[in-house]
């Protein structure tokens, strides 16, 4: 039986005062004994005035609440960070590692037998399962949901793909300042994620793909009532597991077949790079190190299948009546593994034989018949990655994946965004736009910088995409020919650091290399002067532990005391 009330007594030196003190604080709220005698869900709040992605939490919690007690177990609710992409300085992925830190902990210093955790705002799943990953109780995932699609002159609108679009089109002097301003109002029409391929739908579809969440919970509308029944279901699961002693934890989840299983759909769906990192330090959490020469074979025999923005046209919602994950993982059956558990109880293979096929659905392809014959995402190496680098070539101009460009460098964030639009910077459209020190130490927190804007002037021109690379990410809503996630970065004596303006930068995506085309005494040369810089560490605080424990993106830029296969036994 579980212990309920009991567990992680607070310390007093007596243990019966413990319980006798608690029982007395918590009946302040009007609970009966009979209540407080039941296994506790606990839930996981992460509703924020400053997340709209996540504004129908209060509406998931009650139905979640509901589904918990129906099945004769207590929820109790309570709050965590919660991360919002625009309002997260100076970047979201800088706060990652601390809402995976305060989650965990109030996990684990709270009574109770299992937990729902609700997210769904790019890094909000991401810290939830590393949290969980790291945690001894059961965990069950509630994606908030896609928003619903907008509409302007005619076209449909989905955030964030379309966001950037429509900004290119503006700074192009193609739309004017009231035409934007109106696309503004209508790009996020609801509350709810980005509703196009971006980074929370590749991390909601991979959580469902990995056996975390209910089938289909990573699709559904955020404004729909079945995400509501979704969220009372997930109650009931989450009860059950809190009552079953033997039930199993996410690393009992988390297999390593359950992680290939995520890299053939990530692979299939046009998912995020950004997902990359993620796993990278979900493994991590396991004590594994994500497979990147398995996900770039995966990404050689498996096709993109999914029509979504940014690699295709449609959204969630559209892929949510295709059938979601369960009719993506049919689609790829002859690579996925079935046996991989589930939070619910079924097997990967169950879900998959229960799939009734959408007559006429077009926007989940077949293998035969795929919507580009690349998968998503090529890992490349190289003289300027020896640790490794991404490239979502399914959103990428095919004519650029094999190119050679004249370098032109911005030394960090701050200088590309001084000096990218003035009219004296010598760029020509086939030049490589470099961005450096934008990594997890060099800016820091890795922003998503990596979507370098076309300088204002070659914009004008009607230029609309360059090679662009750097150690910095990309949205996953973003699209483009963009080399990310060098690793090492450049303040992390990466070799990123000693290319200047003029040198000749050299991609082969076909090959997978990414080099700079100078001779080899030369590099190493100018690598002797960038192995021992330091980089600033600030004086106190997050910001310190952040600078000083970070890891690169390889390693899934989680802190290196948190990535162990042991669990904490506190
Ligand atoms: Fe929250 Fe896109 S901004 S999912």
């Amino acid at each position: 039986m579980s212990n309920g009330l009991r567990r992680k007594l607070t310390s007093y030196g007596d243990q019966g005062f413990s319980l006798f003190l608690r029982k007395a604080f918590i009946k302040a709220m009007g609970y009966s004994d009979d209540a407080l005698d039941r296994p506790i869900v606990g839930i996981a709040n992460t509703y924020s005035d400053f997340n709209p992605c996540h504004g129908n939490v209060p509406q998931l919690i009650e139905a979640t609440k509901r589904g918990v007690m129906l099945t004769g177990a207590m929820p109790m609710v309570f709050p965590t960070i919660s991360i919002h992409e625009s309002f997260a300085s100076p970047t979201s992925m800088y706060l990652r590692n601390l809402m995976a830190m305060e989650t965990e902990e109030m996990i684990r210093a709270q009574p109770m037998d299992a937990v729902v955790l609700i997210g769904g705002c790019d890094k909000t799943l991401p810290a939830q399962i590393m949290a969980a990953a790291s945690s001894e109780i059961p965990a069950i995932f509630l994606p908030t949901g896609p928003m619903a699609v907008g509409h302007h002159k005619g076209e449909r609108l989905g955030a964030c793909t379309d966001c950037r679009r429509f900004w290119g089109r503006f700074r192009a002097g193609e739309i004017d300042e009231a035409e934007i301003a109106d696309v503004n109002n209508k790009l996020a029409s609801s509350i709810g994620t980005c509703t196009v391929m971006g980074t929370a739908s590749t991390m909601a579809n991979l959580t469902e793909v990995m056996g975390l969440c209910l089938p289909r919970a990573a699709s559904a509308p955020a404004v729909e009532s079945e995400r509501v029944r979704l969220a009372e279901e997930t109650g009931r699961v989450a009860a059950r597991l809190a009552m079953d002693e033997a039930a199993p934890t996410v690393r009992d989840i988390l297999t390593p077949q359950a992680i290939r299983n995520g890299l053939v759909a990530l692979q299939a769906m046009g998912g995020s790079t950004n997902a990359v990192v993620h796993l990278a330090a979900i493994t991590g959490r396991l004590g594994l190190r994500l497979d990147m020469a398995e996900l770039d074979r995966l990404g050689r025999s498996i096709p993109l299948l999914v029509d979504l923005q940014p690699s295709g046209q449609h959204y969630m919602e559209q892929f949510h009546e295709a059938g979601g994950v369960p009719a993506l993982l049919k689609a790829v059956r002859h690579e996925i593994d079935g046996s991989a558990p589930t939070v619910h109880g079924r097997t990967i293979g169950e879900i998959i034989d229960a799939v009734i096929d959408g007559p006429g659905q077009t926007i989940i392809r077949t293998v035969e018949k795929p919507l580009k014959p690349i998968g998503t995402i090529a890992v490349l190496h190289g003289n300027l990655a020896p640790r490794g680098a991404v490239i979502k070539q399914s959103a990428a101009s095919k004519d650029l994946l094999q190119h050679i460009g004249r370098a032109v460098v911005f030394d960090s964030v701050e200088d590309m965004t001084l000096r990218i639009d003035s009219d004296d910077l010598d760029v020509h459209p086939d030049d490589v736009l470099v961005l450096r020190n934008a990594g997890p130490k060099g800016a820091p927190g890795m922003p998503e910088a990596g979507y370098l804007p076309i300088p204002r002037k070659l914009a004008r021109q009607g230029v609309k995409d360059m090679v662009r690379i750097s150690d910095a990410r990309m949205s996953g809503t973003a699209f483009g020919t963009i080399i990310l996630h060098i690793a090492p970065e450049a303040a992390d004596g990466g070799p990123l650091a000693i290319v200047r303006t003029g040198d000749r930068i050299r991609l082969d995506v076909e090959g997978r290399r990414i080099d700079l085309d100078i001779e080899q005494a030369e590099f190493d040369r100018r690598m002797l002067d960038v192995v021992n810089r330091p980089s600033p560490a600030p004086a106190r605080g997050y910001a310190k532990l952040y600078q000083e424990r970070v890891l690169q993106a390889d390693e899934g830029a989680d802190f290196d005391f948190l990535q162990s296969e042991e669990l904490d036994a506190r």
